[in-house]
């Protein structure tokens, strides 16, 4: 059985990723795309790499072309742009059986933090209440049956997926969770701006967003969910030159004891803890966690759905460090949206996203 999908969006990079996803998915039919500006033109113009695989004009994101007959609508607008458009065509498309992905930040947080962080009034709390949150990892059932989707941030991806197994094992202390996560620029989006042009980028490596990135909250507010109590994180993020990938190192002070190796309650033994994170990603086709010893490299997951992990347990420092990467455009954007259609859609959850990373 095939479903329809349209993508708002679609001249920008998360959404240009989900056209390329789409048009090969075996069990998809790719009906419409939107865009803003580049509304009007033909969709190979503004992404010439896609030429031949795509003979679809960009719609107006109201268009009845996105959403008439359309199973699934992925919305990949920046945030604010999805908040002023869900409330004008939610209602309508649960309505019509349309369900809807949404990869922006506007459906991630609870409203005080919304506004805190994002620095602009939140979406109606009806909308909010709708929406599950996309981690197919973590929360498959909730996503199964959803029909609004908020897909995850991309740090929180790769963030989240490092720090669950020890959250649900208890061992994350509030405070003693230190996150250090560079992302090529790509993440950004495609809009020029000074700080990603090639002159300031290329040979360069620098922290952003210190102390205020909106990730910040989001990995917090589901950390807390998984642990079943507060935890806060130091988040720092960092650009690195490069146009794709996120490597984020995690490092993480057990809950309690006395930090001796594999005393009660202190750093686990480290065949423990690749026991640990293999148990919990069992069955689980995209997270590969490698073997005691080897470590990530975003090289090593581009152009893929796969998320990485490494582990280290440092008995002399007391500090565990997890080691997580993701491409920020697959599974930390289109790729894990196409997972979460696959799930809703009652698909195998790999299909469309048998993509062996790109090397060199
Ligand atoms: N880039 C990543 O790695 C990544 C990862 C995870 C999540 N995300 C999220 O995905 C979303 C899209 O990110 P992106 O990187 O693809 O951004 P982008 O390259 O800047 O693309 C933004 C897209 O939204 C359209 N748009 C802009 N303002 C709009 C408005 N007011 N109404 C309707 N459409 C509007 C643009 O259309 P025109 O170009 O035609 O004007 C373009 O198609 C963001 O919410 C971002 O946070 C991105």
């Amino acid at each position: 059985m095939a479903v329809t999908a349209a993508v708002i969006g679609a001249s920008g990079y998360a959404g240009a990723e989900l056209v390329r996803l789409l048009a090969r998915h075996p069990h998809v039919e790719l009906r419409a795309v939107a865009g803003s500006s580049r509304a009007g033109e033909p969709l190979a113009g503004v992404f010439p790499h896609l030429r031949g695989v795509v003979g679809l004009t960009l719609e107006e994101a109201l268009s009845p072309a996105v959403w008439e007959g359309v199973d699934f609508v992925f919305l990949a607008l920046p945030s604010g742009a999805s908040a002023e458009l869900l409330p004008r065509v939610l209602s309508r498309a649960l309505e019509r059986g349309t369900r809807i992905i949404d990869l922006s930040g506007d459906l991630r947080l609870p409203a005080e933090l919304y506004e805190a962080w994002y620095g602009r009034p939140a979406v109606d709390p009806a909308i909010r209440r709708e929406a599950v949150y996309g981690l197919a990892e973590l929360f498959p059932d909730r996503i199964r049956s959803a029909r609004l989707v908020s897909n995850p941030g991309c740090y929180p991806t790769a963030i989240l997926l490092g720090l669950a197994p020890l959250a649900r094992a208890g061992l994350l202390a509030s405070g003693a969770v230190v996150i250090d996560a560079k992302s090529g620029v790509s993440g950004a989006g495609r809009g020029v701006t000074l700080s990603t042009h090639f002159g300031e980028v290329n040979e360069n490596f620098l922290p952003y967003k210190v102390g205020r990135h909106q990730h910040t909250p989001e990995v917090e507010h589901v950390l807390e969910q998984l642990a079943g109590r507060r935890v806060t994180v130091a988040l720092t993020t960092h650009l690195l030159p490069v146009s794709r990938g996120i490597l984020a190192t995690l490092y993480v002070r057990p809950a309690s004891g006395d930090g001796a190796p594999g005393g009660p309650g202190g750093v686990p033994e480290p065949e423990d803890l690749h026991r640990l994170y293999r148990e919990f990603y069992a069955g689980r086709p995209f997270v590969r966690v490698l073997d005691p010893g080897v470590f990530p490299a975003i090289k090593q997951v581009q152009g893929s759905n796969y998320c990485d992990i490494g582990l280290h347990v440092d008995g002399r420092s007391g500090w565990i460090t997890v080691f997580a990467a993701i491409d920020n455009l697959v599974k930390g954007a289109a790729g894990q949206a196409v997972q979460n259609m696959n799930l809703m859609a009652g698909f195998d959850e790999t299909a469309g996203l048998d993509l062996v990373p790109l090397y060199p």
